[in-house]
């Protein structure tokens, strides 16, 4: 299992079973201990935090020792079906540790949660909690409640909660880099995506409570920070759906103007934001983008098909043409932007002339990385109700390799092309594999792993890069 954590990858990773752990531990080991495991995306670790942050209140500390837990919580992901199974398969594990310790109260959170509701209490004998993820505020009471010997349930979903005035409890992140929850929820509709479901109707948190947390986190020494939302071009506090002003003694604010507020929290704190939707990108953010040193020139546009007929039936509200409308928007107004991107094979009805068009698409924009999924039917969507899932799993798997390979040769391209310039990095700290190399990104997301020297943790150093694979750049620290 892994303990340490990346953090700039956008909401899309499905990441496996991370334990985060909080820094504090207390010195009498009088606390009630609680391990917390993390899966999916990264809204989902950063709602870990603000779990973790509501149990700090009601006496729990964090514990990588499973053992010595009173309480286990499972964050988990429905985003495809093989998210779930995973989770499925862990919880067989935890049998064992229920067995030793029938006081272990055994809890499911997050979208997994959300979209089985009580049936996850029939379905795994052993979880005591089921908690979908705007009942996290509920969680000290859903404890007692097992305590009194029930099961206890609360998925309801809000249409106000944003978690805005809890402050996170960060989790084993290396004191650098932080995840900011902007907005929640996602309004839409993507026929294949379960998100809307699991995650409710969209909302935006208060800029005003965003701005002091990112002033807190560089107070504290984070030199980073990234805005996450299901789809960050959304944002907006403070307007009506006419455009009209909420509260009138109050300004509205769109997502253009919240990255720089951000931004001018420090020239020293870099900022990210994830994701980006193609049918909302607006220039204006790509203005900001371009005339602020410290938000990093990188973009995570999930394209998802290179075909306008299954974007249509995706009900992703934006053609072929429009992407690609949108990329050039990018090189026109930021020099060197890397781009990234999502991408689905074997979408229902998806015909080898549709996929070579996701294909095409792919060369023409040559995307600096892409994270890519073989479609995933999940119950209640758009496309389950619709469409029928009809692309054998053996050609969505020869699909999804030809693409992969095509990826990886132009991320390598892309890599390359950084040989021989001097990058800006912010240190994150020692590299996976030797304590003597430090590691840190480039504005740019590229992972750049150089000789630790004189080199401190949090500082920007600049690198001239001097070799690469596709997923890494190597170089020497300039003094
Ligand atoms: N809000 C983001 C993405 C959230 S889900 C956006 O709109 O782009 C992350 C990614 O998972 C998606 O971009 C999509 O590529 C993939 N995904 C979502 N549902 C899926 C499914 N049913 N099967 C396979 N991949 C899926
Ligand atoms: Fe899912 Fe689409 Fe919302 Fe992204 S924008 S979370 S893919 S419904
Ligand atoms: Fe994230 Fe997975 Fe839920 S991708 S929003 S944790 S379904």
């Amino acid at each position: 299992m892994q303990h340490d954590k990346t953090s700039n990858e956008p909401l899309t990773e499905d990441r496996q079973g991370e334990v985060l752990l909080q820094n504090t531990i207390d010195p009498n080991n009088t606390q009630k201990k609680l391990y917390l495991e993390s899966y999916g995306c990264q809204m989902n670790f950063s709602d870990s935090e603000v779990v973790a942050s509501i149990l700090a209140q009601d006496g729990y500390a964090t514990t990588r020792n499973i053992a010595e837990a009173d309480l286990v919580l499972i964050n988990t992901c429905s985003i495809r079906d093989n998210a779930e199974q995973r989770v499925r398969n862990r919880l067989t594990e935890f049998q064992h540790h229920k067995q030793q310790n029938p006081e272990l109260v055994v809890g499911i959170l997050g979208c997994m949660a959300e979209r089985l509701k009580k049936n996850l209490l029939e379905e795994e004998k052993l979880v005591d909690i089921v908690a979908g993820p705007d009942a996290y505020r509920d969680l000290p009471n859903l404890i007692s409640e097992v305590g009194t010997g029930q099961k206890a349930v609360n998925v309801l979903l809000s249409r106000e909660e944003t978690y805005a005035d809890i402050s996170p409890v960060r989790l084993d992140q290396g004191g650098i880099s932080a995840f900011v929850t902007i907005m929640r929820g996602c309004d839409n509709m993507c026929s294949f995506c379960v998100v809307p479901f699991t995650r409710g109707r969209e909302r935006s948190r208060d800029p005003k409570s965003i701005v002091a947390e990112c002033h807190d986190l560089f107070n504290k020494g984070y030199r980073e920070v990234t805005l996450l939302g299901q789809n960050v071009d959304s944002y907006r506090w403070n307007l009506s759906s006419k455009g009209e002003l909420k509260n009138p003694t109050e300004e509205a604010m769109n997502f253009a103007q919240l990255l720089q507020a951000v931004a001018n929290v420090s020239p020293l704190l870099r900022v990210r934001f994830s994701t980006s939707h193609p049918k909302d990108m607006t220039d204006d953010v790509l203005e900001v983008i371009a005339s602020n040193h410290n938000v990093c020139n990188y973009i995570h546009l999930p394209v998802q098909s290179g075909n306008t007929a299954v974007l249509f039936r995706m009900n992703r509200g934006y053609t072929r043409e429009w992407y690609l409308e949108r990329i050039e928007a990018i090189h026109r107004i930021i020099p060197d932007c890397a781009i990234s991107t999502d991408i689905i094979t074997g979408f229902c009805g998806e015909t080898d002339a549709e996929h070579r068009d996701t294909v095409s698409l792919m060369e023409k924009v040559q995307f600096d990385y892409a994270y890519m999924f073989k479609y995933s039917e999940r119950p209640k969507t758009l496309a389950e109700r619709k469409f029928e899932d009809d692309v054998p799993e053996e050609i969505k798997g020869k699909r999804l390799t030809e693409i992969i390979e095509l990826q990886t040769a132009h991320s390598l391209a892309a890599n390359e092309r950084q040989v021989g310039t001097i990058q800006e990095v912010l240190v994150e700290g020692p590299s996976k594999r030797s304590e003597l190399q430090f590691c840190g990104r480039n504005s740019r997301n590229s992972m750049v792993v150089f000789d630790r020297k004189q080199a401190e943790k949090g500082s920007y150093v600049q690198v001239k890069i001097t070799g690469c694979t596709s997923a890494t750049l190597f170089g020497e620290l300039i003094d």
